[in-house]
């Protein structure tokens, strides 16, 4: 019986690995790294590491765990504001202040619920830790997702801190569509701020004020992966609809294009207009059809990884894998596709080059990953 259910289940990951993914990215014969499990969480969402070498993880429901990866010990750290568990929103990233080893603040999103359904929300709080867990105080709430809609749908929220200390969000368009085109809105844009929640000075529309002083570039769907190259450049990744995943080069004041152009198509069978019909959007780097599902991005810097540095790495929901890209001058193309096995959420690389990710859904676990 162990050994039926063990080969229909070989032959099950063959086929659905033939039909999605050409086969010149299979590596069918083992992962290129040694995978060590720390420990798993209920639905995790992101992680950050913390001076101490413990790890702060979001669980979707609203738990703010950290955890120990030399002991494997789990703790709680209370004081996460009411989150808006439904769909997809949850708790969602955390990232720690450029300066936390001087003034303990850490950032969180999330989704959240208020008159008209439930929209995205950035907040700063200090951090107390104990030997075993900690607290969130003072906290206060920096940026909002300037409309609410129901559904749960989309809402993004990756936090990452630019070199000169300014905050970046991947705001997602929560499923409404042409707000991604809007300046009067936040929803399916880049947004660049003060680590206080101002608008940042440099932006491209600061000198409209309001929401569009907010707006670094616009026509994003659910930007789910942020990460800078070696050269200060941002990486987004982004999730189509049907087909139409996206790697893009982000810049100051340029439109993505969604939802008037798509290398996809809506749920609904419809077809959207491809890139190349609208020369003035910025067309993506890359892009899957059929979709990976992007979750999460790093640029890799370290040199752990000796051969992947300056890649891109992917986590990918749906295609269960590991996706690796390499990024030449300002073009990208998938070179590896490494199956997981699990919905992959999100990904981030230590201070010595190892690569941590974090798989999805119930008993989603942290794993540290190292060459062979
Ligand atoms: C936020 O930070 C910026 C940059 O440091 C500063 O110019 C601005 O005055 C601050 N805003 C508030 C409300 O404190």
């Amino acid at each position: 019986m162990m050994h039926l259910a063990l080969s229909l289940t070989c032959a099950l990951a063959l086929v659905t690995g033939a039909l999605a993914v050409p086969s010149q990215h299979l590596d069918t014969r083992q992962q290129p790294f040694k995978s060590t499990a720390i420990t798993d969480f209920a639905e995790p969402w992101a992680f950050a590491f913390l001076p101490d070498n413990r790890i702060l993880v979001t669980e979707r429901r609203g738990n703010l765990r950290i955890v120990d990866p030399t002991t494997k010990s789990k703790g709680t750290i209370t004081g996460v504001p009411a989150v808006a568990y439904s769909g997809q929103g949850g708790l969602h990233d955390i990232a720690l202040h450029p300066q936390y080893a001087e003034n303990s603040i850490v950032y969180i999103s999330y989704a959240e619920s208020g008159s008209g359904g439930a929209g995205g929300a950035v907040a700063r709080a200090k951090l107390t830790l104990t030997a075993s867990g900690g607290a969130l105080s003072d906290l206060v709430v920096i940026w909002r997702h300037s409309q609410r809609a129901s559904g749960g749908l989309q809402y993004a929220l990756r936090l990452l801190f630019g070199p000169d200390g300014t905050l970046w969000i991947s705001s997602g368009e929560i499923n409404q569509m042409t707000p991604a085109q809007s300046m009067t809105t936040n929803l399916g844009k880049v947004i660049r701020l003060y680590d206080n929640g101002t608008a940042f000075a440099g932006n491209p529309f600061a000198s409209q004020g309001g929401v569009q002083a907010q707006i670094w570039s616009l026509g994003h769907r659910n930007p789910l992966g942020i990460d800078w190259d070696a050269q200060g450049r941002l990486w987004e990744v982004e999730m189509g609809p049907m087909g139409g995943d996206e790697l893009n080069l982000i810049q100051s004041g340029a439109n993505y294009g969604w939802p008037l152009v798509c290398e996809g198509k809506h749920y609904d069978g419809r077809t959207i207009p491809k890139h190349s019909t609208r020369p003035d959007f910025n067309a993506p780097k890359a892009f899957w059809v059929p979709v990976i599902s992007p979750a999460g991005l790093i640029i890799y810097k370290g040199s752990l990884f000796s051969s992947w540095k300056g890649n891109a790495i992917i986590t990918g929901l749906s295609s269960q894998s590991i996706v690796r890209a390499t990024i030449s001058g300002d073009t990208a193309q998938e070179a590896q596709r490494i199956s997981m096995g699990k919905r992959m959420r999100g990904i981030r690389e230590d201070k010595d080059g190892a690569i941590w990710v974090i798989e999805d859904g119930a008993g989603g676990r942290l794993l540290k990953l190292t060459p062979n």
